[in-house]
């Protein structure tokens, strides 16, 4: 498995379609250690990452259900100190804006109240660490917050990233390991005596691999090429996400990632080290529609009024939207699939952010032992085809 059976120039041990942060991370631990490693995207480093706010909120966006989940968000939050350092030494010393910030998730009446007080509730349940504070403990924290605050629950674990460093360092370490970029969009997936045997790319070079990783985000259910069993069932889901700048003046406007449900919505606000202010998100099962929409804008500004009214202070400087690789139950599809040779890393949906460091471990450990660690055993993409085939019996 370590040595190319293609010998050419175009072949190499791995072949890593898509490079958003789930392909690049993939990629980068692979040359790491010690595979060939190619990777194909016509905008490497781009994809859902130059939209996400980098909330690593493995604890305050716990939900019924996904307990399994939590295991994968957890351990992939705890190593995010000793990923970030590792990366921006292999990067050349490219800053993540790793941020030990903590999270606050506020209630603004009496159903976000009790909403909050059930999470806090599971919260302890799982055995994660969250504290309940009163409306006037919160406002200590965070003065800007509305006066109206019932309560909210403190998360000192719950931290940040700035997705787009990420992304940037992502790709410079790829390419400092000797990753081969292609800039070009994998069109087809080559199979060969039913293995997956390489890719087609829309600028007609052939790419030939031992082993290819589909990490195409939302797109990974559109390659051509792929059997039918082992096409990963993700979709897109819209979210629109504004970016506001605090002027030094008006610094610390917030000290830690503030959230909150409004009229059933999540908002959050996290405030960087260098003044930006993110505000997300909307969450739309519009297909590939990436509009950044007026009611949009105004959902997103007026919930985020309702937290913290100094918002409207500010300038707006950007309005983006990015597609999240949704999956059936919301959890990534990570290991092998039906198709010998061919490998998911891809489905994220909220948590692609959160989850870099570990799918890279993960993705790592499967090229190169061909075994997927015990934690990530049950996001296996055969989860669905299975399903699929009972259902149909
Ligand atoms: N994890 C935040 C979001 O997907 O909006």
């Amino acid at each position: 498995m370590h040595s190319s059976r293609n010998g050419s120039g175009k072949g190499s041990d791995v072949l890593v379609i898509g490079g958003g942060i789930i392909g690049l991370v993939t990629a980068w631990r692979a040359a790491r250690h010690g595979l060939r490693t190619a990777l194909a995207d016509p905008d490497p480093g781009g994809g859902a990452a130059r939209v996400a706010a980098g909330m690593l909120a493995a604890v305050t966006e716990l939900h019924y259900g996904e307990e399994t989940l939590l295991g994968l968000n957890v351990a992939s939050a705890a190593r995010y100190p000793a990923f970030a350092a590792e990366l921006t030494e292999a990067s050349g010393g490219m800053d993540l804006g790793y941020r030990a910030c903590g999270t606050l998730a506020v209630a603004l009446d009496a159903d976000d109240r009790l909403h909050l007080r059930e999470l806090h509730a599971l919260q302890r349940r799982c055995g994660l660490d969250s504290e309940w504070l009163t409306g006037r403990e919160c406002r200590r924290l965070e003065p800007m917050l509305a006066p109206g605050v019932r309560g909210g629950l403190r998360v000192d674990g719950d931290h940040q990233v700035d997705p787009r460093r990420l992304a940037t360092a992502l790709l410079a370490a790829c390419e400092r390991a000797g990753v081969v970029i292609h800039r070009a969009r994998a069109e087809r997936l080559t199979v060969t005596a039913d293995r997956a045997a390489g890719a087609l790319l829309d600028d007609g070079t052939e790419l030939r691999a031992d082993q290819v990783v589909l990490a195409a985000g939302s797109l990974s259910g559109r390659l051509a090429g792929v059997p039918a069993e082992a096409v990963p069932p993700v979709r897109p889901v819209k979210g629109q996400v504004l970016r506001l700048a605090v002027p030094p003046a008006y610094a610390p406007f917030l000290s830690r990632t503030v959230r909150a449900v409004v009229r059933g919505s999540h908002v959050y606000l996290v405030p960087r080290e260098n003044g930006e202010l993110v505000v997300g998100a909307t969450s739309e099962e519009l297909g590939w529609d990436t509009t950044v929409t007026a009611g949009g804008v105004y959902e997103l500004l007026r919930d985020a009024h309702e937290l913290v009214p100094g918002i409207t202070e500010l300038p707006l400087v950007e309005t983006r939207a990015g597609l999240r690789p949704g999956s059936p139950d919301n959890a990534p599809l990570l290991g092998p699939t039906d198709l010998p040779g061919l490998h998911l890393a891809t489905g994220h949906y909220r948590n692609g952010v959160l989850l870099t460091p570990l799918t890279g471990d993960v993705m790592a450990e499967l090229l190169t032992t061909g075994t997927v660690p015990e934690i990530a055993r049950p996001f296996s993409p055969r989860r669905f085809s299975t399903s699929r085939q009972e259902s149909y019996a």
